[in-house]
C-alpha cells in the first residue's frame, strides 16, 4: 500500500502519478490489477453513475457506500474519498465528524476537499487530527453555480494569481497533493514548480506531477466527452454491441447453447 510519502517521493523523483476516479467493486479491482497509483472515489459518482446534473446533491452516506465497495475491490490501493458539498463548509466540527466517518467506515487513506483560502482552516484541522487531505483547485464542480458553468478557470491574470495563491495556502495548510482541474497548462506548470507537494491534473496539461481521469470517461462509456478526456477504448459501443448480440441470439435460439446448458 502506498502512503502520502510515496506521492511526495514520486514528485521528487520525477515519476508521474496516476489516479482514476471510480466508484464500485469491479472497477476498483481492475484499477488495482492495472497498478494505478491511487483511486479517487469522486463525488462525480452523482453525475456519472446516478445521472445528476451536478455533484451538489451527493451525500456523505452515498460516498461511504461507494468507498466501501471500492476498498473491497482494491484492498491494497491508496484510496482518496471526496467530501461532498456541505459536509465541510459549515463548521470545522462537522468537517472532522464527516471526514472521520468516511475514514472510519470505509478504510480509505485520505479525503479530498474543494477550494482555496476559504477551506484552509478546515484542512489544517483535519490534518491535525490525522486525516490526510488532498486539495482541489481550478474548476471546482461543487461551485458550478457560482462559476456559471463547467468552464476553464484561470483565464485572466487576476484569476491566475488567485489560484496560485490558493495553492500556496493549501500547501501551508498541510495538503499532501492538489488536484488542478481545467486550468491553462501554463498556470498548472507554474503551480507544479512552486509547490513541494504533487499536483494531479485533469484538463491541466502535461506539466503536472500526475494525471487523473474518470474511469467511465477514459473508457468511452458515454457518447461525448470533454476535450481533456482521452478515450482509451470505446466501451459504450462495445457494450451496446454485446447487448444487441445477446438479444439477437436469444431471439434466434442461439443462446443458450449446449455448453451453457445442464444435462
Ligand atoms: O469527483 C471527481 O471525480 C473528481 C476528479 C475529476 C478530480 O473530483
Ligand atoms: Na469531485
Amino acid at each position: 500500500m502506498k502512503t502520502i510519502h510515496d506521492f511526495l517521493r514520486a514528485k521528487e523523483e520525477g515519476k508521474k502519478i496516476t489516479m482514476i476516479s471510480t466508484y464500485d467493486y469491479w472497477s476498483a479491482r481492475l484499477c488495482e490489477k492495472a497498478e494505478i497509483d491511487c483511486i479517487l472515489v469522486g463525488d462525480s459518482v452523482g453525475m456519472v453513475v446516478n445521472g445528476l446534473d451536478t455533484t451538489l446533491p451527493v451525500t456523505v452516506d452515498e460516498m461511504i457506500y461507494h468507498a466501501k465497495a471500492v476498498r473491497r475491490g482494491a484492498p491494497d490501493t491508496f484510496i482518496v474519498v471526496d467530501m461532498p458539498f456541505l459536509s465541510y463548509q459549515v463548521k470545522k466540527e462537522d468537517a472532522v465528524y464527516n471526514a472521520g466517518r468516511i475514514m472510519k467506515e470505509t478504510g480509505c487513506n485520505a479525503v479530498k476537499i474543494e477550494g482555496g483560502e476559504e477551506v484552509a482552516e478546515v484542512i489544517q484541522k483535519l490534518v491535525s487530527v490525522g486525516i490526510p487531505v488532498m486539495g482541489h483547485l481550478g474548476l471546482t464542480p461543487q461551485s458550478v453555480h457560482a462559476l456559471g458553468g463547467y468552464k476553464v478557470q484561470g483565464k485572466t491574470e487576476e484569476e491566475q494569481k488567485r489560484i496560485l495563491r490558493d495553492a500556496k495556502i493549501l500547501e501551508q495548510a498541510g495538503v499532501f497533493a492538489v488536484v488542478l482541474e481545467a486550468v491553462p497548462s501554463k498556470l498548472a506548470k507554474e503551480i507544479t514548480e512552486f509547490l513541494e507537494v504533487p499536483t494531479i491534473g485533469i484538463g491541466a496539461g502535461k506539466e503536472t506531477d500526475g494525471q487523473v481521469l474518470v474511469f467511465h470517461d477514459m473508457l468511452g462509456f458515454f457518447d461525448r466527452s470533454p476535450k481533456f478526456v482521452k478515450r482509451y477504448m470505446e466501451g459504450g459501443r462495445l457494450i451496446k454491441e454485446a447487448l444487441k448480440n445477446f438479444k439477437k441470439e436469444v431471439q434466434e435460439g442461439i443462446f443458450p447453447g449446449k455448453e451453457h446448458t445442464y444435462d
